[in-house]
């Protein structure tokens, strides 16, 4: 019988703890064995010498096909959305499930399973946006969502039509502690945000730097704090996505010393881009435009001192594509469209892993084991995937991406495999690159060639997060 079906023979396997020289086995979809020199004649043998072996990336905070308004469409469906997370090293996401006003959150998940259905190149699982907490939203259909393994939810502060107000929170969280749900935040406030929005646009400031100007820190800073008020209120767990900058950070980081649940994530545009990118010329800037927007140097300092202190567990992409061409994605009114008329968010699902590692691992800022955690473990663990994902162990998933260390790629829009029409990296040079890919157990790339095919990604149910209230 054949003990093995693939050996990744030679490499350097790391995980969020070890770093150890040793071999892979796989059977099925498997890690059956960590070992030195495995053998079996009839297994296909993956030469990993010289290269890293590490878990997949699990991105658990990218929107592929998500409504955006009449008329805005995302440029990525999950065909062109996993088979991009694939090719930058990830073999898990966990996308939105958005639930339109008026609609319940039971709908909201089966019509993202139609879009994802037959598509996914990579596992994928689903959060869901809370929009309309309804009683029967909170009493009925959340504790059975949990049950069925739809386990965490967002909370928008921000967006017109999708924001909830402090006791529709209040309300959410008590819900969410009774049954074991896990909450996620983003935390921009809707009022000083709405005047922000107001004063700027009457000066006749509509131009996509506005909308930087529109949120200074304060208004990701009072949210923040509100937010984690109403998290200690309640006495429940929350995590703040996509955290920009020094002073919410502080704010994160002092509610943790006061030994509060509160868990928190960035993303790369936070450590790269600044506000300044959104002054570039004519409409150029919009390309850059995301919530929050990108901030200073300083601020992209406390996102490494976040990522080094833990602070922040989780380095997520916040994908969010559109495409610059044309009137259904971010221009929708062509060049004349106002700053807070252009649809947020930047791309960045399979750039995000190679620049974690490049500006982290190569520049020392973090070690590879801090890589790993920060772009795979944490992610699993944090949302009920773990152990079957993000790591490398026996009994896991053999969700696997081998890492040419030395590796050195220029970014641009045309070696990227999402259907956006750029990336807001052009040009930047990275050192470090997936090369090869397993998808439990099947070769999906192999030195740099697609050989998975869409549909090959599976739905995931996932365990309460281990953070969740217990009720
Ligand atoms: O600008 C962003 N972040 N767009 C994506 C939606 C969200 O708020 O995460
Ligand atoms: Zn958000
Ligand atoms: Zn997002």
């Amino acid at each position: 019988m054949t003990q093995f079906d693939t050996i990744i023979r030679g490499g350097t396997v790391v995980t969020a703890s070890d770093t150890i020289l040793c071999d892979v086995g796989i059977k099925g979809e498997k890690i059956i064995a960590l070992g030195e020199n495995l053998t079996d004649d009839n297994a296909n043998i993956i030469n990993a010498e010289g290269l890293l072996v590490m878990p997949g990336g699990v991105d658990s905070h990218v929107h592929i096909d998500q409504a955006s308004g009449p008329g805005v469409v995302m440029a990525d469906d999950f065909d062109t959305g996993t088979l991009s997370a694939m090719c930058g090293g990830n073999t898990t996401v966990i996308p939105f499930a958005l639930q339109e006003k008026g609609q319940t959150l039971r709908h909201a998940v089966e019509d993202y399973h139609k879009k994802a259905e037959g598509k996914s190149w990579i596992d994928h699982s689903f959060h869901i946006i809370i929009s309309d907490p309804t009683p029967s939203a909170l009493g009925q259909e959340l504790p059975a969502l949990v049950e069925d393994g739809y386990t965490s939810f967002k909370v928008y502060m921000t967006y017109e039509g999708l924001h909830l107000n402090d006791r529709e929170i209040i309300d959410l969280l008590e819900s969410s502690k009774r049954h074991g749900a896990f909450i996620m935040v983003h935390a921009e406030g809707y009022d000083t945000l709405r005047y922000m929005i107001e004063k700027l646009e009457g000066e006749g400031r509509t131009e996509p730097v506005g909308h930087a100007l529109s949120r200074p820190q304060v208004v990701e800073r009072e949210a923040t704090h509100r937010a984690i008020s109403l998290a200690e209120f309640i006495d429940v767990p929350m995590l703040l996505v996509h955290v920009s900058g020094r002073e919410p950070m502080e704010q994160i980081r002092w509610a943790q010393q006061r030994g509060l649940k509160i868990f928190a994530e960035t993303c790369p545009q936070y450590l790269l881009l600044t506000k300044d990118d959104l002054m570039k010329d004519g409409m150029d800037g919009a390309k850059y435009i995301c919530s929050p927007p990108p901030r200073d140097p300083d601020s992209q300092e406390a996102c490494w001192e976040g990522l080094q202190q833990g602070v922040f567990k989780i380095f997520s992409s916040d994908h969010c594509p559109f495409l610059m061409e044309g009137t259904s994605g971010k221009l929708r009114e062509g060049n004349k469209t106002k700053f807070s008329r252009v649809a947020n968010g930047v791309p960045g699902i399979e750039t995000r892993l190679p620049i974690l590692f490049s500006e982290g691992v190569k520049k020392g800022r973090i070690d590879l084991n801090e890589f790993v955690a920060l772009g795979a473990t944490n992610h699993a663990k944090m949302y009920g995937l773990y152990p079957e994902k993000g790591t490398i162990a026996v009994g896991s998933d053999a969700d696997i991406a081998i890492w040419d260390a030395d590796k050195k790629v220029t970014v641009t829009q045309d070696i990227l495999h999402s259907s956006c029409d750029y990336t807001p990296y052009e040009g930047l040079e990275v050192t470090g690159w997936p090369v090869t890919v397993l998808s439990r157990g099947k070769v999906v790339m192999e030195n740099g060639e697609v050989t998975g095919k869409s549909g090959h990604g599976r739905y995931l149910k996932r365990k309460k997060s281990p953070h969740a209230a217990t009720g």
